[in-house]
């Protein structure tokens, strides 16, 4: 669980994005695109969902990347190279299901382009057609660029502020190529508003779309509920039912609640510990 490389991707206003690569040699051999883990920085720390970005089974090594917004994720943007992870559990989730659809197009919010890209990856490795749309507030918060040009076979990027490429949000240019051409299934990872944006564009459409939800977790077992969503009107458990459900049957509204639970209690926190 040491960590054999570190870099910080992107540093704008606070919310720092780093990729780390973690020595973790059974979850190396065992991963697949969807897939993530919950690790722990210190012994009192909490635990903390990350996709797992790439696995390279021979060096034994997985990669994450991770944005600081709370407590957690601050402490383990604060380790070092050869420093170690306190406990790291998975590889954890249902995996994407991968096949060839045809037609894809990924859309991509902030961090969740550091999850698309796994996915991105497996589909043209399955014989898919790809087409990335990856969205940031402003050319400083944009990841992986590079990474996702070389798996997709065509890659739209769009800033909020058009500080880079395409002004406007991802889903403006998700309308034009549904409007254009068929697709055969949509595949959306990134803030919730944005989710529930594709979600409502596609339902339009009728084209089946997938979400990986960043529900707030604890245990990852299926036993604390902390991760409950509902789907369809069931309730489910993003940890063991998901990550990825059917975008066309969340309860985007409860979902929102839910993960802004506690939002006042961690400022307090990070405050109190000087991060
Ligand atoms: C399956 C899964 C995979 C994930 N993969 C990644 C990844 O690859 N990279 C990455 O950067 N993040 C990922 N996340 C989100 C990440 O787990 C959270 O950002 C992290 O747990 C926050 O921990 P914290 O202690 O720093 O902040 P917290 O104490 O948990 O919270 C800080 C603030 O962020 C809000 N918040 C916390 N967690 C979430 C969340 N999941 N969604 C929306 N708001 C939240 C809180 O309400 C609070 O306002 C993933 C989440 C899940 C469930
Ligand atoms: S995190 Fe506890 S049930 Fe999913």
């Amino acid at each position: 669980m040491k960590i054999l490389a570190k870099e910080v991707l992107s540093d704008f206003e606070g919310a720092r994005i780093t990729r780390i690569e973690v020595k973790a040699v059974d979850l190396a051999q065992k991963a697949l695109a969807g897939n993530f883990v919950i690790l722990m920085v210190k012994e009192e720390g909490e635990r903390i969902p990350l996709t797992i970005v790439s696995a390279d089974r021979e060096c034994g090594t997985i990669t994450l990347i991770f944005q600081e917004i709370g407590f957690s994720t601050k402490l383990l943007g604060k380790l070092k190279v050869s420093d170690s992870l306190y406990s790291i559990m998975g590889p954890l989730g249902h995996a994407t299901e991968i096949k060839n659809y045809g037609s894809v197009v990924l859309v991509a919010g902030g961090v969740g382009i550091a999850e698309i890209y796994p996915v991105a990856k497996t589909l043209k490795e399955a014989g898919n057609k790809i087409k990335v749309i990856m969205g940031a507030r402003t050319k400083e918060l944009l990841i992986l660029e590079n990474e996702l040009k070389e798996v997709s076979d065509e890659l739209f990027v769009t800033t909020d502020d058009g500080s880079y490429g395409i002004k406007g949000f991802t889903t403006n240019v998700l309308k034009e190529i549904l409007d254009k051409e068929r697709i055969d299934i949509i595949y959306a990872v990134g803030p919730i508003p944005m989710m529930e944006e594709v979600a409502d564009l596609t339902r339009g459409y009728g084209v089946k779309t997938l979400v990986s939800l960043n529900s707030l977790m604890v245990d990852a077992s299926g036993m604390c509920g902390c991760c409950r969503v509902n789907i369809n009107g069931e309730t489910k458990f993003a940890c063991v039912d998901g990550p990825e459900f059917d975008a066309h049957s969340v309860d985007w509204d409860t979902l929102k609640k839910r993960n802004s639970v506690y939002v006042d209690k961690e400022r307090h926190i990070c405050n109190l510990n000087k991060l």
